[in-house]
């Protein structure tokens, strides 16, 4: 594997960009190239993406695919896929795609499920009994009455995943039960979530990877205690985790689990028993549909040829964004309420994965990495933070998300929401020339726009999967290792001095600053 910056494509992508990218005007391009769009559109399963808006033009993808093949993504992706210990530093598989991977393999996506269950057939059949056994439970949650609310209690990967998921597919929800998330350690949070609550209508699950996470397990403890105080006896019915320290679970007093293994990272565990929630809340047919799209576009990603691989197309435009534009960070607009956590879940996704500033070999990075990426739904975007988009001094790139087909029957508004979205592009592109500063666009500012035609389970969970995998393809790039998260670490270790410090009021041997925050704090 070749980092990068040693490899011949990105000096010529250096001088491609001095030559002509830093200068390039998607206006001029459409102008001169009728098939520009048709070019730069791509149709993976369940999503059709226009990338025709953006700074790109064949030159530019041919190089960059030059640098793919030098940096051996191929290999780098099959590496994964095959469950080579790739997250090296953990000396772990990485291996997310067997979670959706079917256990007969049939039909479309065949290659990659031979690539990966052909190596990994025991870990594959775990990964389907640990998913029948879930799925059962789901049900039979389902089919209770007496449970009225779910309550997630985990943090990171062991919440945004299923949160934004249930959110996403709130129609596909049952209107039977109330689905809560509890993730921070701030007791405001769980508060206001037990207070609607009853304890003999209540499953708490407690989803936790590693089961020693300080927020969730102050959680778990509080939940407790709070059931025990309700007069609630059955811990058996009325908890259960989601964790592969399944010891550590029943030392808590959780006899009811689902386990899974540590090469799942916590940010790629929403298609483990993490989801849980999501399966209780959607059902197991939707469950399975929801995997079912996800191994649909891990399929794409394992065989479509790189040129045609959209996840390869847009890793590779978050390199040349990041690296030779010099952008800082990514907007995530779906236009849909429904998708309106998912640029927060986007956030752990990538900027947990990328956020790294060594190789793999632990040298430091001449070069930067994740952008920041951040959003919210639209139209609401519009009428905040889309005037800086528009007419502020930095570029940043954007991507909008719309989904052809409304879940509700008020057509006159999905209508106005779908033009918002092509108006908006169509304004970053073509901008508005004024004598007056004030009021004129730059344009040229790049954006992508990519259709659902539903917002399903199984459309959701390709998209995920396209995020994830793009994700990859950028980290493999930069020679990163994209599955640790050796970063927040060491935040979690002050803060166990600094609670000490608030309860002793010793501020010896601490900085200035901190010392009088923990005075002032007290
Ligand atoms: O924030 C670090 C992290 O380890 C994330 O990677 C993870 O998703 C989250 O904490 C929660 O971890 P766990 O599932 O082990 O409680």
């Amino acid at each position: 594997m070749t980092r990068c910056d040693q490899t011949t494509a990105w000096k010529k992508l250096g001088e491609h960009f001095n030559a002509q990218g830093k200068s390039f005007d998607a206006r001029i391009a459409f102008a001169l190239d009728a098939e520009r769009v048709s070019t730069l559109s791509q149709t993976a399963p369940h999503i059709f993406a226009d990338l025709s808006k953006n700074r790109i033009d064949a030159a530019t993808e041919a190089l960059l695919m030059q640098l793919a093949r030098e940096c051996g993504l191929e290999a780098q992706r099959d590496a994964m896929l095959t469950g080579e210990a790739i997250n090296s530093t953990e000396g772990r598989a990485v291996l997310h795609t067997l979670l959706r991977q079917k256990l007969h393999i049939a039909g479309v996506g065949s290659a990659q499920s031979a690539i990966n269950s052909g190596v990994n057939a025991d870990k594959l059949q775990d990964v389907h009994s640990v998913l029948s056994a879930m799925l059962t439970y789901a049900e039979t949650i389902r089919a209770d009455d007496e449970i009225t609310d779910v309550v997630n209690i985990g943090i990171g990967g062991s919440d945004l995943g299923p949160a934004m998921a249930t959110i996403a597919l709130d129609e596909f929800v049952t209107p039977k039960k109330r689905f809560h998330f509890v993730s921070n350690i701030d007791g405001h949070e769980l508060a206001a979530t037990l207070k609607t609550l009853k304890a003999k209508n209540t499953l708490f699950l407690i989803a936790s990877k590693t089961f020693t996470t300080i927020e969730t397990m102050t959680n778990a403890q509080s939940a407790k205690a709070w059931f025990t105080a309700q007069g609630g006896t059955d811990t058996a019915r009325h908890f259960a985790a989601l964790t592969t320290n399944v010891k550590a679970a029943n030392e808590f007093g959780i006899t009811t689990t689902f386990g899974f293994w540590d090469w799942v990272g916590g940010r790629y565990s929403l298609w483990s028993a993490i989801g849980l929630p999501l399966a209780i809340a959607i059902g197991a047919d939707n469950f399975r549909q929801f995997l079912n799209g996800a191994a649909e576009m891990d399929a794409h990603f394992a065989t479509a040829p790189l040129e045609k691989n959209l996840p390869v197309r847009l890793g590779l435009l978050d390199v040349w964004y990041r690296n030779f534009h010099g952008f800082t960070s990514r907007c995530v607009a779906p236009y849909h309420s429904a998708l309106r956590r998912f640029p927060a879940y986007l956030q752990q996704l990538e900027m947990e994965s990328n956020g790294k500033r060594v190789d793999k070999g632990g040298q430091a990075l001449p070069f930067h990495t994740s952008p920041v990426v951040w959003g919210e739904p639209g139209t609401n975007g519009q009428h905040a933070f889309f005037q800086m988009l528009h007419q502020g001094t930095e570029v940043i790139p954007l991507e909008f998300i719309a989904v052809k087909r409304a879940a509700h029957s008020m057509l006159d508004h999905h209508t106005k929401l779908l033009a918002n979205a092509i108006a908006q592009s169509q304004a970053f592109l073509q901008g508005k020339v004024s004598e007056d500063g004030h009021r004129h666009f730059p344009g040229n500012r790049p954006s992508s726009f990519f259709v659902l035609d539903e917002l399903t389970p199984a459309s959701l969970g390709a998209l995920i999967a396209l995020y994830e995998h793009r994700v990859f393809v950028s980290g493999a790039i930069w020679g990163i290792n994209s599955f640790d998260q050796f970063g927040v670490e060491l935040g979690k270790v002050l803060a166990k001095d600094v609670e000490a410090r608030l309860h002793s009021g010793n501020v010896l041997s601490v900085d200035a600053s901190t010392a009088a925050l923990i005075t002032k704090l007290k």
